[in-house]
């Protein structure tokens, strides 16, 4: 039986026909690629500087470090998250304090920020999650005034819109290009940033704190040695994956509208089905659709694991809802406040197959599935209470 993947990446001649030369061109380490790269992802996203990492998470640890966080510090996050976003603090010394969220964004609003702020809070990591845009304005107002930095965490949110723009034009935004986004290099990541001079830091922080690149000293027709200024660290993308990403760049806004277009597919199939709560774009935005994230009501008498189960056997992929960090092993002795919402949400979602290759079948087979599942779980479930 064919199983019908979460995702499937958008990758083609294009890509393949970008790395051969990348590899033909010698240089395969960070070099002009990467800077190809980033200032392609610039033009794409309205952004006045890029600087490309090894992924999202390391680009969360070098927006942190080089905002000067670390020990002593609190930084402000969802738990409802992947891991990244809670670990990112904690490879600066600092504590992550966990926020609740709102139960249709998923994202983290001025008022569960405010909640969790103590004059220890340094910076904000708000996520704009499964590509849902967070309200970013509303929570630099309450933080602003403290002198509080926000950092968003746009790992799954390439492509989605804030108040008309795409999300990106922030202070201090990280990407991920990880397989399961919309834009892939197979790993990778990458901060942007209207400010010159911290853009030009980030850039030797991921270089080990060298003065000059390496790729730089390799133009030269002149010894130039470099220097190490500062503790640095090794988050260099390769020019073999910026080669990647700058064959996806072009297809970006074919992914986006392709998912949009899927996901109203299942918004429609969906609709009437009770008990079943579906996403869609905020007041203040669009989502790109990274995640088709589902919520069964609670009073819904069904068990999300055995409707990802049921899915499974029919041969249709689910994932489980966005995990809670403080839910885990890994985030014991973390202080973790009443996380109502966040509970919620992570043991009632789950999310559905989106990927640009999807067909009208597979769709109707996934829709159908979920509702036959939905329904029939129900009245078992019913039944057993008689
Ligand atoms: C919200 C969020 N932040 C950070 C990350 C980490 O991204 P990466 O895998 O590029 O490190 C992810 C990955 O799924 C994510 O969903």
């Amino acid at each position: 039986m064919d199983v019908i993947p979460i995702m499937r990446p958008w990758l083609g001649a294009e890509e393949q026909l970008a790395v051969a030369d990348a590899l033909a061109s010698g240089w395969i380490a960070q070099g002009p690629r990467v800077a190809a790269f980033e200032a392609s992802v610039c033009a794409a996203l309205g952004a006045a500087h890029a600087v490309a990492t090894t992924s999202c998470t390391t680009a969360l640890h070098l927006a942190l470090h080089a905002l000067g966080v670390g020990r002593g510090d609190e930084v402000v996050v969802p738990s409802l998250s992947f891991i990244a976003t809670a670990n990112a603090p904690r490879y600066v010394g600092a504590r992550p304090v966990f926020a609740d969220v709102d139960l249709q964004t998923q994202n983290l609003t001025p008022e569960t920020v405010e909640c969790a702020l103590s004059p220890a809070t340094r910076a904000v990591v708000v996520v704009h999650q499964a590509g849902m845009p967070a309200d970013v304005e509303a929570i630099e107002a309450v933080c602003g005034p403290r002198g509080v930095d926000v950092i968003e965490d746009g790992a799954c949110a390439i492509g989605s819109t804030y108040r008309g723009r795409p999300v990106g034009g922030g202070k201090l935004v990280a990407l991920s290009f990880h397989p399961r986004k919309l834009l892939t290099t197979g790993e990778g990541g990458m901060l942007l940033t209207p400010d010159a001079g911290l853009a030009r830091r980030l850039r030797r922080l991921r270089e080990h704190g060298m003065a000059v690149s390496a790729h730089e000293r390799h133009e030269r027709s002149t010894v130039l040695l470099e220097e190490y200024v500062e503790l640095g660290f090794n988050f260099r993308m390769t020019d073999l994956q910026a080669a990647v990403g700058l064959a996806q760049l072009p297809k970006l806004d074919a992914m986006i509208a392709e998912r949009r277009r899927l996901a109203e597919g299942y918004r429609t199939a969906l609709a009437d089905v009770p008990g079943l709560v579906l996403p869609g774009d905020p007041p203040h935005g669009t989502t790109n659709y990274q995640s088709f994230v589902v919520r069964l009501e609670d009073d819904l008498r069904v068990d999300r694991d055995a409707v990802m189960q049921q899915l499974l056997d029919q041969g249709i992929a689910t994932r489980r809802g966005i995990m809670a960090a403080h839910l885990e092993a890994a985030c014991t002795g973390l202080p973790a406040p009443a996380l109502p919402v966040t509970e919620r949400l992570t043991r009632r979602t789950l999310i559905l197959p989106l990927f640009h290759a999807m067909t009208e079948d597979q769709l109707e087979r996934v829709a159908d599935a979920l509702t036959e599942a939905v329904a029939l779980r129900a009245r078992r479930m019913e039944g057993d209470r008689c």
